[in-house]
């Protein structure tokens, strides 16, 4: 059956896309960790990863990510063969699944998305692809690779919500310009589109004064600074990494590390010649309260604003 414009929007209206075009300032890591979360908290939630790198499935420990494991085929077979959309990890952990992407078929299906474009309507394929099972969960978070404009069209014109992690420096700054453009153009086939937040990543121990110029640049770019979530995330390379390595999300990273007591420990055996693999860093607690503050945010905006829409007439 085909669905008019706006029941495809309204089936998409918890689709939540992660959109920066630049590289690097960790999409990903936000998709991951606020599915993750979302889903911890007693959501439903379908993660999406749009990128051949697979670092999503990465991040949630999916082994051999992207190496031809096949995770992108569903993903492909719902676009170019009208299948319908199933997670290729379901329940990766309780109520998260995952559609995952592998080299292979994601960039088949970046290619066959890239010729939609031209197609009328084409723009709406990911709608029509996830109409039928968006409205199955409490939240659908999409990642998508950092370059690709046609992936980026179509989840910009299928989502309701658009959450933009970047840095603070001057060229990511520049970067707001572009994207704050591109989401003027997709309201144009997607009205419902909405900016969640802007989400200040990586950043380091005394940021107040950045904060206040990146405020002003969202500003200057969105015409209201209103978007900026509280919550940023602070810089730290090494839960980061053994997250990553380990395929675990920050949260879950938390609960390894180590006691007073176990450290001890280390130290004493370390010192006694023995091999002690590295511990995971206590900034992890910190990194995994971020990414729960940021959850938090992120949910209580979306339930405020359906409140709103429940309102109006
Ligand atoms: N809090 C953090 N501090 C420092 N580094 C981090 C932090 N969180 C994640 N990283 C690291 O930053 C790198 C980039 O993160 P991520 O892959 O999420 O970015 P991305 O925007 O998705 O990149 P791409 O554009 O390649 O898709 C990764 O190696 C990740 O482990
Ligand atoms: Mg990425």
């Amino acid at each position: 059956m085909d669905l008019s414009v706006e029941q495809l929007h309204h089936a998409c209206r918890r689709v939540i896309v992660i959109v920066n075009g630049k590289g690097g300032v960790l999409k990903t890591t936000t998709a991951a960790n606020i599915a993750g979360q979302a889903a911890d908290a007693g959501h439903n939630v379908l993660l999406m990863d749009f990128d051949p790198q697979a670092n999503l499935s990465e991040d949630l420990g999916v082994t051999q990510a992207g190496t031809g494991d096949q995770a992108g085929a569903p993903l492909f077979d719902a676009f170019a063969r009208g299948k319908e959309l199933v997670p290729s990890h379901p329940q990766i952990r309780p109520r998260l699944d995952l559609v995952g992407a592998d080299k292979d078929n994601t960039e088949a299906l970046i290619t066959w998305l890239t010729a939609q474009m031209s197609e009328p309507r084409g723009e709406l394929a990911l709608a029509r692809v996830l109409a039928p099972i968006a409205p199955k969960y409490d939240l659908v978070v999409i990642d998508l690779p950092p370059v690709v404009k046609s992936v980026r069209r179509a989840a910009l014109a299928a989502a309701r919500y658009l959450l933009i992690p970047t840095q603070a420096d001057i060229s990511s700054l520049k970067g707001m310009r572009l994207i704050a453009e591109q989401f003027a153009q997709a309201r144009h086939i997607n009205p419902d589109l909405q900016l969640l937040g802007i989400l200040l990543v990586l950043v380091g121990e005394s940021a107040t004064a950045i904060r206040k110029d990146v405020r002003n640049a969202i500003a200057a770019d969105f015409g209201t600074a209103e978007p900026m979530f509280d919550t940023v995330i602070r810089h730290a390379l090494s839960p980061a990494e053994s997250a990553r390595k380990r395929g675990l999300l920050a949260h879950e990273l938390e609960t390894y590390v180590p006691s007073q007591a176990e450290t001890f420990q280390r130290l004493r055996q370390r010192a006694a010649g023995a091999q002690v693999e590295r511990a995971v860093s206590s900034t992890a607690v910190k990194v995994a309260a971020d990414w729960a503050g940021v959850t938090e945010e992120a949910l209580l905006r979306i339930a405020d604003r359906e409140a709103v829409e429940r309102m109006e007439p």
